[in-house]
């Protein structure tokens, strides 16, 4: 039987739905608007999508956007500066910097400065620390995003075998937290793991974060697992090498006739990400007020 497709997009529209009605009950009850500001150094076209559609998200959620566009020049002082600034603004409650920052940047000093209840994307060492000890974090936003879809999909998911290829500090470490929290049996693999192949064939919960276009293989997973493919890949189309495509970590074609269930690339976990950022600034906004978190939207 095909794999259930979890639909990514329709999940993220009912997070964004969810978070604009408890923005609206906010200010209905307390006057209060959480607000996202989101500081970008220089033109990556990359992160000026991103960013655009962080502002556009925010605002369509009801709550207050601020941006900060910055020349690529800008002196690590001058960015520091302005993370200052926004860690003592009271209608600031979640603070992004978008990353990559230029090369002159120690990108974790920036990220460390920031004022770590305001940390929606949950870089922050403190943040690392608390999510690793069990503690209540910001938690990063695509991994969230996964283990929202993941808990919609199968419930508890305690006792499952779960395998996370990938360790980056965005996704692969938080996830495996993320799972564990969850009482899955959690392996990372990476690309120094020996037998890849039959270590991803063990997992029931299949996570892929590489950043390497479909690396994995329908054989490599187990039938009837999930499988969340956090990669996002542009290689040339196929039909027209003018053109480009997406294509995630995993190989669709074969592991849609094994997975249980598989997100598709596009429109699986990428539009989570956004979705997640809204709900952990609304989080945030209810933290620093001493208010209740909003059900559902936390780890
Ligand atoms: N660049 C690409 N994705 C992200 C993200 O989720 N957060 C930040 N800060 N930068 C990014």
């Amino acid at each position: 039987m095909a794999a259930t497709i979890l639909d990514g997009k329709a999940f993220a529209a009912t997070v964004r739905a969810q978070v604009a009605t408890h923005v609206a009950a906010l200010k209905a009850s307390h006057g209060l608007t959480p607000g996202l500001a989101v500081v970008l150094v220089g033109e990556d076209p990359a992160s000026q999508v991103y960013v655009r559609n962080k502002g556009k998200q925010t605002a369509e959620a009801g709550m207050a956007s601020f941006e900060h566009k910055l020349d690529a020049s800008t002196p690590e002082a001058d960015i520091l500066a302005i993370v200052d600034k926004l860690n003592a603004d009271p209608a600031v409650h979640g603070i992004l910097v978008q990353l990559p920052l230029p090369g002159h940047v120690d990108s974790a000093k920036v990220i460390n400065r920031i004022d770590p209840a305001k940390d929606v994307d949950g870089f922050h060492i403190s943040n690392v620390g608390l999510l690793s000890t069990g503690q209540k974090a910001m938690v990063p936003c695509t991994p969230l995003g996964c283990l929202m879809m993941l808990r919609s999909h199968l419930g508890d998911l305690s006792g499952l075998n779960a395998v996370v290829v990938g360790r980056s500090n965005i996704v692969g470490k938080p996830m495996a937290q993320l799972l564990l929290g969850d009482s899955c049996t959690v392996t990372i693999a990476h690309s120094r793991t020996r037998d890849l192949a039959a270590t991803c064939r063990a997992a029931d919960i299949l996570v892929a974060a590489v950043g390497r276009p479909e690396m994995i293989p329908g054989d490599w997973v187990k039938p009837g697992a999930t499988v969340i493919d956090v990669g996002i890949n542009r290689v040339p189309h196929p039909d027209d090498p003018a053109k480009t495509k997406l294509v995630g970590d995993v190989h669709f074609a074969s592991a849609v006739a094994v997975a249980g269930a598989i997100t598709p690339v596009p429109g699986g976990v990428g539009p989570m990400t956004i979705a997640c950022l809204l709900a952990n600034t609304l989080t945030a906004c209810c933290r620093a007020n001493g208010l209740p978190e909003p059900e559902g939207l936390t780890a």
